[in-house]
């Protein structure tokens, strides 16, 4: 037998038992004529000693065990002495009788601790010894808690888990395909699912009512720290439903996770924000609403005084940042560096210090008297003290840029404080979006979109302003979920796919199975789709998902554990009918 008890679990209730323990040696100290070692599994760290004068042979293989080592020991629950208040079991220790190296470990490259001297890059390298630390587990035990939740929530709710295939066609989520090639279809491709957004579809038409999945989806994008090449989704779907319906539903499964993991409670509705609203107020689709810092439209106060950047501007928009009028001329050169950087584009930043003595210092002196500045302060519900930042140009790119500048200050004001939640839903989302380079509409969401109920006509007409039946989970600043009532008829479909630039051949040929079953009676349905890897980053307190992730890529999609992706050998590309060409 391996082990009676685990590292974690002995109490002080336990004196006098005989156990056997077996884990990995995290640390060994010598200590006067006691040997100490520091045994670790994932469920915590015992102390065992070894007496150096009851059992010098037994000490001495203790001492030679090096950091890492798998370990089995018998011996004596006793009470320790010298008690550790820090750890769980640091009432008692383990007098050790016995002693069998398991295995040997050569020295870890990087210490196993809570507080590691591992550079990212290694601790990627040898993933499996970065699984070994406490911070690392936390994470991916909550991730299997969260997912045994919302299996609980969804199975009792009449969901059904239902798999579907990976070794598919291209689906439209909008990136690139990671493809397969097929052996035994000459030069032909699988593509890997994005998202199992037309399978679910199809099981809707197949009669399965409330279909859920914890299921990986594959999309070939640039790198950011909430996005990796493969990623989970909790994917979903529901038929005979309106949007009304799956917003209650998943707003019910986003309290219950809350409530089970977080211990937290939200007795009121979400709130619910339109598009254009949080464009308008907060410069982003993913507002974080933890704080306020509303964008002001100040373009009517501040044209026509003469400063000829905000005249020939489209939108000039501002911000307060409560209590920091008292910036140097340095911090307010570095903020103005912040909005230049090429992520944000901003050509630059006008600020307005409300000194605590109701006078006011601005970049733009020149041009606004303190009469006009005390207009924007106004508009802004602006106190002594702050400052006001600025900025104008084409109104979209603007307000952009200016939600930018308002999580940057967010930070500052320590305002983004990860014990608080701020759980909130984006709706109507314009149901195209246009591509500024080649005038072609793109879907916003995914070409199977409805149009919000009554906006159906205003297709032909105005296509640029009708809105989509979807909607988006936001929480704290982050895209937690997204989804959409769809169209369910073949003519509309068809009617979407012409404005979304395909040719009717085009269409058949890449949908023509979905097209075709909606011709067979097609449910009216829609769904909803969750980064799991997202929602536990969230909860983790995790700044990348990749904390979150058993084995995830490096940030140019490499496995370095594994090192993949990697060459193959010439006979399994004449197998692919391949060649590389370089
Ligand atoms: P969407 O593309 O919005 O919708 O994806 C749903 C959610 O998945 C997460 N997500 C990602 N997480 C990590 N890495 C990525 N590369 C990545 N891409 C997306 C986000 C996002 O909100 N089929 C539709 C859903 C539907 O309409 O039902 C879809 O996939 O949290």
């Amino acid at each position: 037998m391996y082990r009676t008890h685990n590292c974690g679990e002995l109490r002080i209730n336990k004196l006098g038992t005989e156990v056997t323990l077996s884990g990995w040696v995290q640390k060994v100290r010598k200590l006067g004529g006691m040997t100490f070692i520091d045994l670790r599994d994932r469920y915590g760290i015992t102390q065992l000693v070894f007496n150096d004068e009851t059992d010098a042979a037994l000490s001495e293989k203790a001492q030679k065990t090096g950091r890492e080592f798998v370990v089995k020991i018998n011996g004596t629950v006793t009470e320790r002495s010298n008690k550790n208040p820090e750890i769980p079991t640091g009432d008692i220790e383990i007098i050790v009788k016995k002693m069998e190296v398991l295995s040997k470990s050569e020295i870890p490259p990087f210490t196993i601790e809570e507080n590691t001297d591992g550079g990212e890059e290694i601790r990627l390298k040898y993933r499996y010894l970065d699984l070994r630390r406490p911070v690392v587990q936390k994470g991916i035990i909550l991730r299997h808690k969260m997912a045994q939740e919302i299996r609980n929530f969804l199975s009792n709710k009449e969901f059904l888990e239902i798999e579907t295939p990976f070794l598919i066609k291209s689906t439209p989520e909008g990136a690139r395909d990671f493809v397969v090639p097929s052996r035994m279809s000459d030069g032909k491709f699988y593509a890997l699912p994005q998202s199992p957004q037309v399978f679910k579809q199809l099981l809707m038409i197949g009669g399965y009512d409330k279909y859920f999945q914890l299921t990986k989806c594959f999309r070939d994008e640039d790198f950011r720290a909430d996005r990796q090449p493969e990623f989970t989704q909790i994917d979903c779907e529901m038929s005979f439903v309106e949007r009304e319906d799956i917003l209650t539903t998943f707003e019910e499964m986003t309290k219950h996770l809350f409530n089970k993991v977080m211990n937290v409670d939200f007795p009121n509705a979400f709130p619910r924000i339109e598009y254009d609203k949080a464009m308008e107020n907060y410069g982003s689709d993913k507002p974080d609403i933890r704080f306020e810092m509303k964008i002001h439209d100040i373009s009517k106060l501040s044209q026509n005084k003469g400063f000829k950047v905000f005249d020939d501007a489209e939108y000039v928009g501002a911000i307060c940042a409560e209590g920091l009028a008292t910036y140097s001329r340095k911090q307010t050169d570095k903020l103005i560096d912040f909005v230049k950087r090429p992520q944000i584009g901003a050509k630059g930043l006008v600020y307005v210090k409300y000194n605590e003595d109701g006078t006011f210092k601005s970049s733009v002196d020149k041009f606004y008297s303190p009469e006009d500045l005390k207009t924007w302060a106004e508009a802004l519900s602006a106190k002594p003290g702050d400052l006001i930042l600025v900025m104008s140009g084409e109104k979209s790119k603007t307000l952009t840029a200016l939600g930018e500048l308002r999580l940057e200050m967010g930070e500052r004001l320590n305002l983004r404080d990860k014990n608080k939640f701020a759980p909130l839903w984006i709706i109507d989302f314009p149901l195209f979006e246009k591509d500024e380079e080649t005038g072609q509409f793109h879907a916003m969401h995914h070409p199977f979109t409805s149009p919000k109920p009554g906006e159906f006509n205003l297709l032909e007409t105005n296509p640029e302003a009708v809105k989509a039946n979807a909607y988006d989970l936001v929480i704290n600043g982050n895209e937690i979920g997204g989804g959409s009532i769809r169209i369910h008829n073949t003519e509309m479909q068809e009617k979407m796919f012409e404005h979304l630039g395909f040719t009717k051949e085009g269409a058949e040929e890449q949908f023509g199975f979905l097209m075709k079953a909606f011709k067979y009676g097609a449910p009216p349905h829609g769904g909803i789709a969750f980064g799991l890897d997202r929602w536990v980053a969230l909860f983790n307190g995790s700044d990348s998902i990749r904390d979150v992730m058993a084995f995830p890529k490096n940030n140019a999609g490499r496995d370095l554990m594994i090192d993949a992706p990697a060459e193959i050998d010439e006979q399994q590309l004449t197998d692919l009918h391949l060649k590389i060409v370089k």
